[in-house]
């Protein structure tokens, strides 16, 4: 019995200093320690020994269970460790490889126009508003004191969709939609940043689809100064402090008076060129005082209340203030075009 105790103790630590892997090595703990293992079974056997042998068989056969069990522990902690170590020269990373570039991108101009016009505005307590660019004929005109059949329509030569549905032709109608929530009520100060749409056939400075910003404040008391006011800060904080405005008169359906607004030419300074087609100005967008039929149509009260709005488009602040001397750039979206708009250039 002692001779198969200590024969079992070699045949297991042997097995177990070859163990490959940590399966293999609980196999052999399964095999040789469990219940239904080898020991147990000599153990068994223990009855048929004599009183005094029986003691020193049960210490032999302890001993050689623990030997066996401090074996795999030992085995099992450098396995675990080898398995690390492997892991670890697998997952190797080379510090000192270069990188491989990231290609970052940039905000399209436009954007980064209407971002800075919003800015603008917002510093001075606008809030942006937004609406629909399927729009309603009743919005984008009527509402604009712009009837069925007005001649001025044919100003803005329309996508229709149907009779009543079309794509609209500017952002004017955000006010109309703006002024009739307010229920005739309380001031109105908002931007309406957006794409619009009309039938003109693409060239260098048409586009079926290009974007429009619209101001738009009604409040007691304003007057066609406070629009001024408001033009000329936007002038020069967009164009450069030294930059002067003036205001031609023009119409507008929806505003009365109506006027457009040049600034100085930069180019020349004001004493004319080619950029300002020597004239000295440059014109960039139209304004007016709210037509009273506009308000009184939302549902405002004209004798209490007045207001002025402008119209402009962010392309043709993009074309000047950048130097782009064709509108479809804008569309075409050449990304050696594009690039050159990125921030960290
Ligand atoms: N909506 C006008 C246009 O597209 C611009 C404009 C807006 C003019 C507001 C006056 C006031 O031509």
């Amino acid at each position: 019995m002692q001779e198969r105790l200590k024969e079992l103790q070699a045949e297991a630590l042997e097995k177990v200093t070859q163990a490959a892997d940590l399966k293999e090595l609980n196999d052999i703990r399964v095999s040789y320690l469990g219940k239904k293992g080898p020991i147990t079974e000599v153990l068994k056997g223990m009855g048929k020994l004599s009183p005094e042998e029986r003691p020193k068989m049960g210490a032999l056969a302890n001993e050689v269970r623990d030997m066996i069990t401090g074996a795999i522990e030992e085995k099992q902690i450098a396995l675990e460790k080898a398995a690390v170590e492997q892991k670890l020269a697998a997952e190797k990373i080379d510090v000192t490889l270069p990188g491989r570039p990231v290609r970052e991108g940039n905000h399209h101009p436009l954007t980064r126009i209407i971002e800075e016009i919003e800015d603008l505005f917002i510093g001075m307590g606008y809030t942006v508003a937004e609406g629909p660019e399927v729009e309603k004929d009743y919005y984008n005109f009527e509402a604009l004191n712009l009837p069925k059949g007005h001649p001025a329509r044919d100003m803005q030569d329309s996508f229709y969709i149907t009779e009543e549905i079309l794509l609209r032709t500017h952002t004017s109608p955000v006010q109309a939609r703006t002024m009739e929530q307010k229920q005739g009520k309380g001031p109105i100060k908002i931007i309406c940043p957006g794409k619009v749409y009309r039938r003109d056939n693409d060239d260098a400075t048409h586009s079926h689809q290009f974007t429009q910003i619209e101001g738009l404040v009604i409040d007691e008391n304003i007057r066609l100064s406070d629009l001024k006011g408001t033009l000329d800060v936007f002038a020069k904080k967009m164009f450069g402090a030294d930059r002067e405005i003036r205001l031609r008169p023009s119409f507008f359906p929806f505003t009365e008076p109506s006027v457009e607004m040049d600034i100085s030419c930069k180019m020349c300074g004001g004493h004319g060129c080619s950029t300002c087609k020597g004239t000295g100005w440059i014109e960039i967008l139209g304004a007016g005082m709210v037509h009273p039929n506009v308000l009184e149509m939302a549902g405002y009260d004209s004798k209490k209340y007045t207001g002025f709005a402008f119209g402009m488009g962010p392309e043709r602040i993009a074309m000047l203030k950048y130097g782009v001397d064709d509108i479809r750039h804008f569309y075409t979206n050449d990304i050696r075009f594009l690039k050159q708009f990125s921030v960290t250039e």
